[in-house]
């Protein structure tokens, strides 16, 4: 990714639909509900500059998101990221989008797959996220991948004054790519 493409990157983010934005929220998205925003705009620009990547790795590996970016006709129509958690460092958190009239095209399970061939090569043991509970059709998508709800979050998140309750779901990686 260039540096420049977070503008790309914002502009996928406004050509979801309102129920794709409240079901895929990452904080660096956040524009109006997140008062940390610029702080995450920053985070994503820092993790595209490549003579950066090595450096933050070591001292702020959090800040570093590993982004995954579907083109078609040179527009982003899907976006997936991993990013690593600040204390647990083998494992990983996903996000991923596709904008709606690109969904139910396989967007989505090749840049999962690609993202956890990633988290696999880098020798992370777990995969894992937050889904809403409502949101039936990822769970089923992630669940095709091997992914299982590990606990029920009530109000886990919230989406413009909305509390949703939401899943985390966890994928072992030695399950799905045994050595
Ligand atoms: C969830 C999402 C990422 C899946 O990406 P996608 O490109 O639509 O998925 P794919 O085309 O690769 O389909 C994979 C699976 O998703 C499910 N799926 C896809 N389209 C579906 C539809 N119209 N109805 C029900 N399930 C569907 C199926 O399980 C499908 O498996 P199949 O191909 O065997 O039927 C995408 O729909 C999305 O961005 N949704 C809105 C944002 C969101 O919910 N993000 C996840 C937040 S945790």
């Amino acid at each position: 990714m260039r540096p420049l493409d977070v503008f790309t990157l914002n502009r996928f983010y406004r050509s979801l639909s309102d129920r794709s934005k409240m079901l895929f929220h990452p904080p660096f998205f956040q524009t109006t509900s997140n008062p940390r925003w610029l702080i995450h705009q920053a985070s994503l620009f820092l993790s595209s500059v490549d003579p950066v990547k090595p450096l933050l790795k070591r001292v702020a590996p959090s800040i570093l998101h590993t982004l995954f970016i579907a083109f078609f006709n040179n527009r982003v129509v899907g976006l997936a990221y991993l990013r690593r958690l600040k204390k647990e460092t083998r494992s990983v958190e996903l996000g991923i989008g596709v904008l709606d009239e690109y969904q139910g095209m396989g967007i989505g399970s090749s840049l999962l797959s690609t993202a956890l061939n990633m988290a696999s090569k880098e020798g992370k043991d777990c995969v894992y996220l937050m889904v809403s509970c409502e949101n039936k059709r990822a769970i089923a998508f992630y669940k095709k991948f091997g992914f299982v709800i590990f606990k029920r979050i009530p109000r886990g998140d919230t989406w413009f004054e909305k509390a949703l309750d939401v899943f985390e779901m966890k994928l072992y990686l030695k399950k799905v790519f045994p050595s």
